[in-house]
């Protein structure tokens, strides 16, 4: 199983079904008492058991980040997925008790942006939902677009119609694209027609991803922002064949030759080495490492996607050296 450093048991206090395949599990600390603050964008790392064994699956936490005694998540059930999904729909009732990662955070909200739009494809509504709860909070303009295949996938609806009054300075836009004759939302005009120093936010499926990276290519990093909840195809990481490289451990003075069928992750944990990971797909950001010396080969979808990718941290489970070595500060 994977490891991180901090681990925390909750129960499930409530389990509702928000739209058709979509289930949010509301966990409270056994004891009742506060958890961790999070802020908004946040994911927890999740223990699932499955029929073949344990998996460790990222949700992110969807109620409002000014809330400390719950944490919530949304989960679409996935058939096609590895199982975890499918187990926690299908097995995890009130009252169960659940071990999961303390809340992090990949996505972060810039709660300055003069307006934020927020693009979510089905179930990568829910990071989404904590920040349009913050915004609205915060009184900041934002403009919600929410994908979906059908009207009864449309999870969270209602809630977000609420964050969005009329003539207040949040905006949420529900567009049905799975039906026939539908029409997918335009991401080049939804960029192009967006106010000055706006910040744009996707989390969805690999495809819009894609399209999101293609429509916002000529923005700045710092005003673009991804979350991926399954990894792309290698071919959109990876150009290069992986070749074999050494990593020098700084701090423990030690080195490993990396060959080019194994991960730097995986070299380090055979070697004793105790490093944070958890989805060992370059996804969630736990196994993120400062890089002392050398020229890291980004293979995950959070940096390699950077028009600026930093050349000072890189995650160890999927990413690489571009030159004979790395120095790590390990
Ligand atoms: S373990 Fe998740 S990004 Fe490396």
């Amino acid at each position: 199983m994977a490891a991180t450093s901090h681990w925390l048991s909750v129960r499930v206090h409530a389990v509702r079904a928000e739209a058709l395949d979509v289930q949010s599990f509301d966990l409270r600390a056994p004891d009742g008492g506060a958890l961790p603050a999070f802020t908004a964008g946040s994911h927890v790392d999740v223990e699932v058991s499955t029929a073949t064994g344990p998996l460790l699956r990222q949700y992110s936490l969807c109620n409002d980040p000014a809330e400390r005694h719950r944490y919530v998540i949304g989960v679409g059930r996935d058939a096609a997925s590895r199982g975890g999904s499918v187990a926690l729909h299908d097995q995890l009732r009130a009252g169960a008790i659940l071990r999961i990662g303390a809340p992090r955070n990949n996505f972060a909200l810039d709660e300055a942006a003069p307006h934020s739009v927020l693009v979510a494809g089905g179930i990568g509504i829910t990071p989404m939902l904590a920040m349009a709860r913050r915004l609205a909070l915060l009184g900041r303009p934002w403009t919600l677009y929410h994908c979906v295949r059908s009207p009864c996938r449309a999870a969270f609806a209602e809630e977000l119609q609420a964050l969005a009054p009329p003539g207040g300075p949040g905006r949420v836009v529900t567009v049905v694209d799975g039906l026939p004759g539908a029409v997918r939302l335009d991401l080049a005009a939804l960029v192009r027609e967006a106010s000055h120093g706006a910040h744009f936010y996707c989390c969805g499926p690999v495809p819009m991803l894609e399209a999101f990276g293609r429509a916002t290519a000529g923005v700045g990093d710092a005003r673009v922002h991804v979350e991926w909840f399954s990894a792309p195809a290698p071919a959109a990481t990876a150009d290069a064949p992986a070749g074999s490289f050494s990593v020098q451990l700084k701090r423990k003075n030690r080195r490993f030759d990396i060959p080019a069928d194994q991960s730097i992750l995986q070299v380090l944990l055979d070697g004793g080495i105790d490093v944070d990971h958890s989805c060992r797909e370059g996804l969630c950001g736990t196994c993120e490492t400062r890089v002392l010396a050398g020229m890291p080969d980004h293979r995950d979808p959070i940096l390699a996607g950077r028009k600026d990718p930093p050349q000072d941290r890189m995650l160890v489970c999927v990413s690489r050296c571009a030159g004979p070595e790395l120095v790590l500060d390990l």
